[in-house]
């Protein structure tokens, strides 16, 4: 397979082409010829060597692909038989022309659904999916506050919690982001970058706080976070964008953030009726009926047209693309998802 690979840690300029050895597929696996991959800010973290569970360098990065099953194990179900277009989470190697994964981690994708939105779901949609609907519990009439709200999880959740009914909030690092979240049913969101997001929420909410919190960012949202919960608010945790300062990585600022980790104590959320969860997708990726399940659902609800992913920038699938999908991400430019697509 032709791969877009990371041969060194380092910026966005490291990415190479390189044939890299086809991988064999078990009874259960598929080997999907890859149309468009989905890039994630775990890409960026493996990419500047901040992700503990990257592969050895050299790798290639991605979590998420759409194409076409071109290979399949002898037990593999009718219904991804060679000649079905998929979505499809991967465990790395998705920046690739294709890739090998195990059936529970695919679905049809459906007629009317092209490739690139195929990409922009699995990865977005599961972890908003399970942050707000199961470690969240968001219902009806709730506040939820989601920090990254103009990325591509950020605006998952947004599609997510319009039919639940809950009211959500968001903070972004822009007027204009903000002002487009608004527009798109955000009830107020915050720009971080301007305003102390914590203060400014508590004025908008008189006072009030959030039944639920979701927060990649690391320990100095956590601890606000923990503060702005309503009692018997929950507070999930998913990821650590914090430690990214930049196109390289800078290890003493990892070092030390990891260090200022609150340690939640059980006495004191006792006695504040309050809850923490974690979530860490990849790492529920061999819960193979847990992960079949959920990924059933989101080919149900892109079926139906209850999700639609907010695509932000398409670019070409190659070592330059993925270098400028990553400086663009770097920069924080996007508003939703940035997919990786092969030249048709
Ligand atoms: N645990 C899991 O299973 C899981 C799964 C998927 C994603 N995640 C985490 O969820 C977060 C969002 O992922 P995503 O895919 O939605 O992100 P994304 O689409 O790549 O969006 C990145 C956005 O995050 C914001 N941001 C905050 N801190 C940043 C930093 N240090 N460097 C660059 N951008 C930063 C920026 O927007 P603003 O400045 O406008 O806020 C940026 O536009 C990440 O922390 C990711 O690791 C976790």
């Amino acid at each position: 397979m032709r791969a877009i690979v990371i041969p060194k840690n380092g910026p966005p300029s490291v990415f190479e082409e390189r044939d890299m050895p086809d991988r064999r597929l078990a009874p259960k696996d598929l080997r999907i010829s890859v149309e468009a991959a989905g890039v994630n800010f775990a890409d960026l973290m493996g990419r500047v060597g901040l992700y503990p569970d990257a592969p050895p360098c050299p790798y290639a990065p991605g979590y998420e692909v759409a194409g076409v099953v071109t290979e399949a194990g002898d037990q593999v179900g009718a219904e991804l038989a060679v000649g079905t277009r998929v979505m499809a989470t991967t465990r790395f190697w998705g920046y690739a022309d294709s890739v090998r994964c195990p059936e529970h981690w695919a679905v049809p994708l459906p007629d009317d659904v092209d490739f690139v939105t195929g990409a922009a779901v699995p990865v977005n949609y599961l972890t908003a999916y399970l942050a707000l609907v199961h470690c969240g519990a968001a219902r009806e009439g709730e506040r939820v506050l989601v920090h990254g709200g103009a990325g591509g999880v950020g605006l998952a959740v947004l599609d997510l919690a319009r039919p639940l009914g809950v009211d959500l909030y968001a903070t972004a690092g822009s007027d204009e982001k903000c002002a487009r979240l608004e527009a798109l049913g955000v009830m107020k969101a915050f720009n971080y970058r301007e305003v102390d997001y914590a203060e400014a929420a508590r004025k908008h909410l008189r006072g009030g706080g959030f039944q639920v919190i979701l927060d990649p960012l690391g320990p100095e949202s956590f601890q606000k976070g923990l503060d702005l919960l309503e009692p018997l608010g929950r507070i999930v945790c998913y990821g650590f964008s914090s430690l990214v300062t930049g196109p390289k990585r800078k290890l003493w600022h990892a070092v030390t953030s990891v260090l200022k980790a609150h340690k939640v104590n059980p006495i004191t959320l006792m006695n504040q009726n309050k809850g923490v969860h974690g979530l860490n997708l990849a790492q529920l990726f061999t819960q193979r009926a847990l992960h079949r399940r959920a990924m059933g659902e989101m080919g149900r609800l892109l079926s139906a047209g209850q999700i639609q992913p907010t695509i932000d920038t398409t670019f070409p699938m190659t070592a330059r693309g993925a270098s400028d999908a990553h400086t663009y991400l770097h920069e924080r430019r996007n508003f939703g998802k940035v997919v990786l697509a092969r030249a048709p």
